[in-house]
């Protein structure tokens, strides 16, 4: 193969990439739509004179910078830490393609970088109506970040254009003219104000302290965000999932736990809005520290179920049509059929020893969805009932038939065997 393997105990490589991106997810929303509140919010009181309400965000900017700057570049670094060791060929794949794409999103990150820090540390200094448009272009140039990411991120689940005449896979524009690409824009935008404003929730709730008419205003000018947010961002889930390829729909169909989450996700849009307009609403009061960091809970396993979701839907895709599970491109199997599926490199010998090949073969064609032993779909399990050579070859030989989310088998007959002597000396451990 072309790069080394990884294998991560118990929890697979691609969930701890799931991990590391719903942390990311938390900061990076509230980074776009932090940023879209408090040019709004800045612009308001500006335009009311409202000095008190103006310092509040003053404050606010300061945990808002200190969060997104900090904790976001770490846990963006850690994604191409984690995508790049879990998936070599799926990343090299999207850097190819999209290049050009990250070199724009980094010349508005450096935008936006330096928009937060004249923003924050010349927040009196500033004419205010200066300032409120250097808000402004902080969120527009965060925005447009997003904008350019989910791009990306609908071409990994769907990577067909819109137009038929882009049949060929790969192609930058499919990322962008995608019919996965306007709904998730809108989901994410919708999740984002919506996180954004429980982050304000919960920073007003623990740092206003005697001034409950401040608290009060805040908690009035915020309700409106987090119910647009969840609302949209339902709306924007739902067309997303309904728009979904043919084969992501039969594999949802089948697995129970995608299902539970697609309930929960939904159920907790609900519910976010209606605490909200039985809440804060219809009784304009301030907020307890309890009911804020509840909320914000919420808003947090809303956003990380809807990603768990793209994420264990895209199978048996890394790269919809182009890079498979197993670390293989689609366009190779018949290839690998014939000439095999491990390949010898200067870091790496193919061992001679058969139950070794076979477990060297697991670890690149089946490591990325099953654990060994126990955790994420473990395979020895899965196995259990299974000890006979033949059946266990003739279940490799038609991966894809019953479980469509599984890759087909792409090696060579000899490859199989060795693996079939793996799989059964794990099974009888
Ligand atoms: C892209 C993800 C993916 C890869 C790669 C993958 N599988 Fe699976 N496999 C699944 C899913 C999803 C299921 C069904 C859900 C479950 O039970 O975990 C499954 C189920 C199974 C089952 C039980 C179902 C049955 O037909 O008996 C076996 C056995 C199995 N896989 C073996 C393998 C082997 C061996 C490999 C490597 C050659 C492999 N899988 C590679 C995703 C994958």
């Amino acid at each position: 193969m072309y790069y080394p393997w990884w294998y991560v105990p118990g929890l697979t490589a691609p969930m701890l990439i799931a991990v590391v991106a719903v942390v990311h997810v938390f900061v990076s929303h509230y980074a776009v739509g932090g940023g879209i509140l408090i040019a709004l919010e800045n612009w308001y009181s500006v335009s009311a004179g409202d000095n008190t309400y103006r310092e509040y965000w003053h404050k606010h900017a300061r945990f808002f910078v200190l969060l997104t700057v900090a904790f976001g570049a770490i846990t963006g670094v850690g994604i191409w830490w984690t995508i790049a060791l879990a998936s070599p060929l799926a990343t090299e794949t999207l850097i190819r393609t999209f290049v050009f794409g990250w070199a724009i999103e980094w010349v508005f990150f450096v935008i936006e970088i330096v928009a937060a820090f004249i923003m924050y540390y010349y927040w009196t200094q500033l004419k205010p109506n200066v300032h409120v448009i250097i808000s402004a272009i902080y969120a527009i140039a965060a925005w447009i970040s997003l904008v350019l990411i989910t791009g990306i991120t609908a071409f990994m689940l769907d990577s067909r254009g819109l137009f038929a005449d882009w049949s060929e896979t790969g192609n930058f524009w499919h990322a962008f003219f995608n019919i996965q690409f306007l709904p998730q824009t809108i989901a994410r935008t919708g999740g984002s104000v919506l996180l954004a404003a429980l982050y304000v929730f919960l920073h007003a709730a623990f740092t206003i302290k005697n001034n409950s008419e401040l608290l009060e205003k805040v908690v009035r000018r915020m309700s409106a965000p987090i119910i647009f947010g969840a609302i949209t961002m339902a709306v924007g889930i739902a067309i997303s999932f309904y728009v979904l390829p043919e084969h992501v729909h039969r594999a949802m169909e089948r697995a129970v736990l995608i299902n539970v989450l697609v309930v929960l996700f939904f159920g907790l849009c609900v519910v976010l809005v209606l605490l909200m307009f039985f809440g804060p609403v219809l009784h304009p009061k301030s907020i307890s520290q309890g009911f804020a960091v509840s909320l914000l809970i919420f808003g947090f396993t809303a956003l990380a179920t809807a990603e768990f979701i793209r994420e264990a839907a895209r199978k048996p895709w890394i790269v919809d049509q182009i890079v498979l599970g197993s670390q293989v491109y689609k366009d190779d199997i018949d290839k690998l059929k014939e000439t095999g599926f491990l390949r010898e490199s200067s870091w790496q010998k193919i061992p001679t020893n058969k139950i070794e090949r076979g477990g060297m073969i697991f670890m690149y064609h089946c490591n990325n969805c099953h654990a060994i032993e126990t955790g994420l779909s473990a395979i020895k399990p899965l196995l259990s009932n299974e000890d006979q050579k033949d059946r266990i070859k003739e279940k490799l030989r038609s991966l894809n038939k019953p479980v469509i989310s599984m890759p087909p088998w792409s090696g060579t007959e000899a490859e199989l065997d060795d693996l079939a002597e793996f799989l059964i000396s794990i099974s009888k451990e």
